[in-house]
């Protein structure tokens, strides 16, 4: 498979590792009814850098996210407004600085782009669950690398199509070649073979089902029987009931043989308008056709809205004295990707949230076909209180006349790290027991630590995880020792026991014959 390269790529692809891990620091939650239910995932705000809250989100996401949808700065060099759609942004230059090193001063605004995609789209390939798929805006300033290293870090086979969104109806005459109306939408699966896509009929749609003759099949739509090209022994003369002859038009054939015609005519599958005297048409029965339409490649402004329509509906959201999002994408656009690829209880995450949009048509969704998807967004500039989670509270609640959808999310900044020192050698306590503990049984067990495990609420132990048991013997104030004291503690049924503490007292030979594996803190703790 071909690859690209480019200046820095060396010090990106593993940075993900470097990264710190930091935890979540709640804000507040906002809620328009009940409280949210603990036992579920909520929907979630995250100011901060995406490259550290998507490492972040990794002990409770690994593997969950069904729908990624990201609308990264697309280059295009435009530094008009706060948030700046190019590579200059001061605190992106700092980071490129210390990644990549002395090279970062040779970087092109293409080299700076690709070093700062590659990190994050590693980290959201991880979130990504085995059926997850995941959609990413972008223009022909970066469209082709981003399509090359979207092969290498998803896998070419990977890649689902390339969407042409008609983003634009009329033609900017100022421009001196062409003007660009349409935006891509590259689409890859974490695999492929998982995913099928169906779009939704529209209510317009299932209303051209009609059943005039009363079939007791149902509704159904006439179909064309005409094809093209030419099959000759498909051309035939059919003789309607009320005694009139028909061809099929000039350049066509029928669609069957004049034999599968005749046994189509005995089921009663062909129609010949009230009358009987209309060219044929073959009825397709809404009980024989798929729960909905395989979508095509391009989309229109007419099906899913245009950057015009995006901009007046944050203007219904936003009064003109209160700061707007320039760019943000259309309502429509979003609830045909999120339609597209979830169901009912699916995680979406948007890791460049703007104005939250992506937000905004997950809740659309939800209040129309009663389902409970959740959302998570990143947003790493100031405004993602006073735009990005302010749109989301007055989608809840209500707005310009519109009826809110109800919901609640919970708003968080990037807290603590989680290891500290030099080397990332000591824990940090500041954050807390419960997130270091769910931070240890993430690292052993790739999975999101299950509040309601049984026996989770004991002191040290973690939970089971097929057939090991772990526990984390820790105290912020002293030493913690595996010892025959401490064995009395370890009383659930296991095949193996993996123990963490400060120190072992026990021999290697004991452990050995009761399967305990002794981890020590902070030594023992995977840094991922
Ligand atoms: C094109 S806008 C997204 C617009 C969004 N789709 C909407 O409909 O409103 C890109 C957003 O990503 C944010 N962004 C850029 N780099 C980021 C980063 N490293 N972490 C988090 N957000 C980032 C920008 O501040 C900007 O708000």
């Amino acid at each position: 498979m071909p690859t690209l390269t480019w200046i820095g790529k060396e010090k990106v692809i593993t940075h993900h590792h470097d990264v710190p891990f930091k935890v979540l620091a709640h804000q507040y939650t906002f809620n328009t009814s009940a409280p949210p239910d603990l036992g579920e995932p909520s929907n979630k705000i995250i100011h901060g850098d995406n490259l550290e809250a998507l490492k972040s989100l990794l002990p409770e996401y690994e593997g969950r996210v069904k729908c990624i949808y990201i609308d990264p700065p697309y280059n295009t060099g435009n530094e008009s407004w706060v948030y700046n759609d190019n590579v200059n942004h001061p605190k992106l230059k700092k980071w490129l600085g210390q990644v990549v090193g002395k090279d970062s001063e040779d970087l092109t605004r293409h080299d700076k782009w690709l070093c700062m995609m590659y990190p994050r789209l590693v980290l959201l390939h991880k979130l990504l669950a085995k059926d997850g798929v995941i959609f990413i805006s972008i223009d022909d300033n970066e469209q082709a690398v981003l399509k090359l290293i979207c092969d290498e870090i998803f896998g070419g086979g990977n890649f689902v199509n390339n969407i042409i969104w008609q983003r634009a109806y009329a033609p900017v005459n100022t421009k001196k070649r062409f003007s660009p109306n349409h935006d891509f939408i590259i689409c890859y699966g974490k695999d492929i073979n998982a995913l099928t896509f169906l779009l939704k009929r529209t209510d317009e749609a299932n209303e051209r089902y009609i059943n005039p003759d009363n079939d007791k099949r149902g509704l159904y739509k006439p179909g064309d029987l005409s094809v093209g090209p030419i099959v000759e022994k498909q051309i035939y003369p059919i003789t309607t009931p009320s005694g009139r002859i028909v061809y099929p038009p000039k350049g066509y054939c029928w669609r069957y043989t004049e034999s599968r015609f005749q046994d189509l005519i005995a089921d009663n599958r062909i129609w010949f308008g009230p009358d009987g005297n209309n060219v044929p048409a073959i009825k397709r029965f809404i009980s024989e056709v798929k729960d909905g339409i395989t979508p095509m490649t391009v989309w229109t402004y007419k099906e899913v809205g245009h950057t015009q329509d995006a901009k007046k509906d944050i203007k219904t959201i936003f009064s003109e004295n209160e700061l707007l999002f320039e760019t943000p994408k259309a309502i429509k656009l979003m609830e045909r990707i999120i339609q597209l690829a979830t169901s009912s209880n699916s995680i979406i995450l948007d890791s460049f949230a703007g104005s939250g949009t992506t937000a905004h048509a997950v809740l659309n969704l939800n209040k129309k076909d009663g389902g409970n998807r959740k959302f998570i967004l990143i947003e790493m500039e100031d405004y993602a209180e006073s735009i990005t989670a302010e749109r989301v509270k007055r989608v809840m609640q209500g707005y310009g006349g519109k009826e809110g959808t109800g919901g609640s999310f919970d708003y968080y900044i990037l807290g603590e790290p989680l290891f500290v020192g030099e080397n990332r050698e000591y824990l940090n306590e500041a954050v807390g027991i419960d997130k270091i503990k769910n931070y240890v049984w993430y690292s052993e067990t790739r999975t999101a630590l299950d509040k309601f495990t049984p026996g989770a609420a004991d002191d040290t132990l973690l939970g089971v995880h097929h057939n090991t048991a772990y526990y984390f013997i820790y105290h912020p104030e002293r030493l913690t020792s595996l010892d025959f004291d401490s064995l009395v503690g370890i009383n659930v049924q296991a095949g193996q026991y993996i123990v963490y503490a400060d120190n072992c007292l026990l021999s290697k030979d004991f452990l050995f014959r009761h399967n305990i594996v002794f981890k020590k803190i902070p030594r023992d703790l995977s840094r991922f």
